[in-house]
């Protein structure tokens, strides 16, 4: 378990790209009750924050993120509860253990108490399921109902229990059922590719004639934000290393070199890639292949693709192509 001040978080709400819609509502549904509850609970009990919100999608979207920056924009503290803090053998009681988090929760809020990959710990009571782990369950559901029950001041306590998982179908019911706001954080369009590699690009020098953010997006369909964070961290160790290379084939003196001398990143750059995720060099060759083929037969073809439920590159790619034919 880990107890972090909001200050000390080091991420923001402007630091997560195209989770905007979400963001907002988590604004005024979460925040605003929580940091501010006499505006809400003053004349009905409707409006506290609600006691549980859950972050659901697939990984490496942004759901541990946006947690984190959940508690620094909201100024509440932040409770990272590990999963192994709860099923650990080690610990045997630990329903003591569960009761200490409430209660710090209760001395620390506002509080929010994250747990994130959420189903790894309270999720479907399997049957030959270690007992402890059921009862630790149980004991944990009792507390955290008795959240919305209220203080001496007649409000309730101030403390959000987050959730965060990628197979919502393997969490208990009796869990899913407490709470009630649940945030799909889902791979991201082409809009919100592109704000993600500004904003991960932002402090990045770039080779401004040679770099074509259009067609990255486009041809990072698909992609998470990680793997966008990581297809850019690659991309921008390539004028690094042939900057080091020429270098030292020049023979100069290592402890001379500059970052001043390193050239901007370029497209070509993400292609590269050897090993990891193919996505972006498969999408890229799909395009490259494409190209060739229209310019030899000059006939359009339209085709469906099923393989990419989200967008289908080969169709945006043939926009872009029949309209430069057109002038
Ligand atoms: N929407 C986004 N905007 C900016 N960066 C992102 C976004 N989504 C993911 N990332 C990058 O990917 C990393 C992993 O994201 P994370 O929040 O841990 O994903 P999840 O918890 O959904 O699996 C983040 O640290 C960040 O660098
Ligand atoms: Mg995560």
């Amino acid at each position: 378990m880990e107890v972090v001040a909001p200050e000390d978080i080091p991420v923001g709400f402007e630091d997560i790209g195209g989770l905007d819609d979400i963001i907002d509502e988590l604004r005024e549904s979460v925040i605003y009750p929580l940091t501010m509850p006499h505006l809400y609970s003053g004349n009905s009990s409707l409006l506290s924050a609600p006691s549980g919100v859950l972050l659901y999608g697939p990984p490496g979207c942004g759901k541990t993120m946006l947690a984190k920056a959940l508690a620094h924009e909201s100024g509440a503290c932040f409770i990272n509860l590990h999963i192994s803090t709860l099923t650990e053998k080690w610990y045997g009681d630990s329903n003591k253990l569960v009761n200490a988090v409430f209660s710090l929760a209760r001395k620390l809020q506002p509080s929010i108490v994250f747990i994130d990959e959420i189903d790894a710990v309270l999720g479907q009571r399997r049957s030959g399921e270690h007992e402890a782990s059921g009862m630790v369950k149980a004991e944990f559901m009792t507390l955290w109902d008795g959240l919305t029950s209220s203080n001496t001041e007649g409000l309730p306590a101030r403390i959000m229990i987050l959730g965060a998982t990628n197979r919502m179908q393997d969490i208990d019911e009796a869990i899913l059922r407490r709470m009630p706001k649940k945030f799909a954080v889902s791979l991201p369009n082409i809009t919100q590719r592109r704000r993600i590699l500004n904003l991960i690009l932002k402090d990045t020098k770039l080779d401004e004639e040679n770099f074509d953010v259009d067609y990255l997006t486009k041809v990072m369909s698909g992609m998470s934000g990680s793997d966008v964070k990581e297809a850019c961290r690659d991309a921008a160790m390539v004028p690094v290393r042939e900057y080091m290379r020429e270098m030292r084939g020049k023979g100069a003196d290592m402890s001379s070199v500059t970052h001043e001398g390193v050239r901007g990143i370029r497209t070509e750059d993400f292609f590269g890639r050897k090993g990891g995720d193919m996505i972006l060099a498969d999408n890229h060759d799909r395009h490259l292949r494409r190209q060739n083929s229209q310019k030899k037969s000059r006939v359009q073809r339209v085709e469906e693709s099923s393989e990419n439920e989200y967008e289908s590159v080969e169709e945006s790619v043939d926009k872009a192509l029949s309209t430069a034919s057109q002038d």
